[in-house]
């Protein structure tokens, strides 16, 4: 191999660095693919404990199956009493710096720990998955000066953690909305968190360390954190008739609008089209059309001015305002969503596992003459 390879673009952009089966992505004609059923079909008639089987085992579920999944989901949900105990230390710190220290606190709980065979990360991605929901959950209720909601068993994954939330049982439309949001965002192939995770795995590190640097990495506001940012855009210009005039000003300063452009997809993301269908219906039910019609008024104005796309953290702060949800956590709940397609990547990694580690391009100077610490200017 040459000592001084080429770059292959900045950013890995467009670079394949392995073969998976969990996701197909389409950027030019806007599919997405979770393995092999288009998101489009699943979005409205999966549920994401439904979505979950089939991002780990590569089938959707039979009845049995499913049964047997939402058991051990419903079950795990409780928390180790030394995470609960640092979640009321952790009370007025940030959404993902408190999943990221809980899940990895979560690892020496794990009746798994130190177990590294299929069943053991199966076990332990099932525990995750419902954990994460009840971290966030009694995070927020903590940091609002409220106490936790215990989960319950008799809820499905996405009732459950809305309910954790408010402590009130949530309306059919939106647990349906929400588990829709949780499957638009359960798997996206080898984004950079996801990129993150199978890294940490192919060292033959442990699953919590794997998804303790995939919240790392989506934590950034070029990733998992736009949504948040997207809301905050929303507040800040006010009211729809601003739309216009503030986001020209912001482009005009060279500011990047959150929620717009991706990597991949140069049409319309299929998860924004739905979660743009879903913050309609929501602004509806609620009678709060504001964030919905600011944010369509915004996509007119980015395609005229950019030709830009709204990208799967654009309509989701909308609809997630319209649930009730605090704009601090959206990140989070990404978080909670992702978190199957991560472990899904892991246990993908480990059934082939080579440890990844590129190279770059050495830029810096050569041949230096050392200089005693006292002679250095
Ligand atoms: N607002 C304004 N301009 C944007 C933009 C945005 N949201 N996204 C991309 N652009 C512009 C860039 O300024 C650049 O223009 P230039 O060539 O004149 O400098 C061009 O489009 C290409 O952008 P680039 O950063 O090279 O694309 P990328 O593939 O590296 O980045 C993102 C993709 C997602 C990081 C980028 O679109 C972005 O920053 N979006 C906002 C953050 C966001 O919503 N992230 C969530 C992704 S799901």
């Amino acid at each position: 191999m040459s000592q001084d390879p080429s770059t292959q673009g900045a950013g890995l952009a467009g670079v394949v660095v392995a073969d998976s089966s969990m996701c197909f992505i389409d950027g030019q004609k806007g599919e997405l693919v979770y393995r092999g059923y288009d998101i489009n079909e699943l979005a409205w008639k999966a549920s994401y404990e439904e979505t979950t089987y089939l991002l780990w085992n590569a089938e959707l579920p039979t009845r049995p199956q499913l049964d047997e999944l939402n058991a051990s989901l419903s079950t795990s949900r409780a928390l180790p009493a030394a995470v609960s105990d640092v979640l009321r230390t952790l009370r007025d710190a940030g959404s993902m710096e408190t999943m990221r220290t809980a899940v990895s606190l979560l690892s020496p709980f794990d009746p798994d720990t130190g177990g590294s065979s299929p069943e053991a990360n199966q076990r332990k991605a099932v525990r995750l998955t419902a954990t994460m929901t009840t971290i966030l959950a009694h995070h927020v209720r903590l940091s609002e000066g409220k106490d936790p909601v215990a989960p319950r068993t008799d809820l499905g994954h996405a009732a459950n953690f809305l309910y954790m939330l408010s402590g009130e049982e949530p309306s059919e439309t939106a647990v349906r909305s929400f588990d829709t949001a949780l499957v638009l965002h359960a798997e996206h192939g080898f984004n950079a968190s996801t990129f993150a995770a199978r890294v940490t795995a192919a060292t033959l590190s442990d699953l919590h360390s794997a998804i303790v640097s995939a919240i790392g990495t989506l934590k950034g506001p070029l990733h998992g954190g736009a949504n948040r940012a997207v809301m905050k855009t929303l507040e800040e210009i006010g009211d729809v008739a601003q739309v216009e005039g503030a986001i020209k000003k912001r482009l005009a300063r060279k500011e990047r609008i959150m929620g717009f452009g991706h990597r991949v997809y140069k049409t319309m993301d299929p998860r924004a089209i739905h979660l743009k269908k879903m913050a309609a219906g929501l602004a509806g039910d609620t009678g709060e059309r504001r964030w919905y019609e600011m944010s369509a008024r915004m996509e007119e104005v980015m395609m005229n001015e950019k030709g830009l796309y709204p990208n799967v953290d654009f309509y989701s702060a909308a609809a997630y305002r319209a649930l009730g949800i605090p704009a601090r956590i959206y990140p989070a709940v990404f978080a909670c969503s992702r978190i199957a397609g991560w472990t899904g990547h892991v246990m993908e990694q480990l059934a082939d596992n080579r440890l990844i580690r590129p190279r770059s391009r050495y830029i810096g100077a050569r041949g230096k003459t050392f200089q005693p610490l006292d002679r250095r200017k």
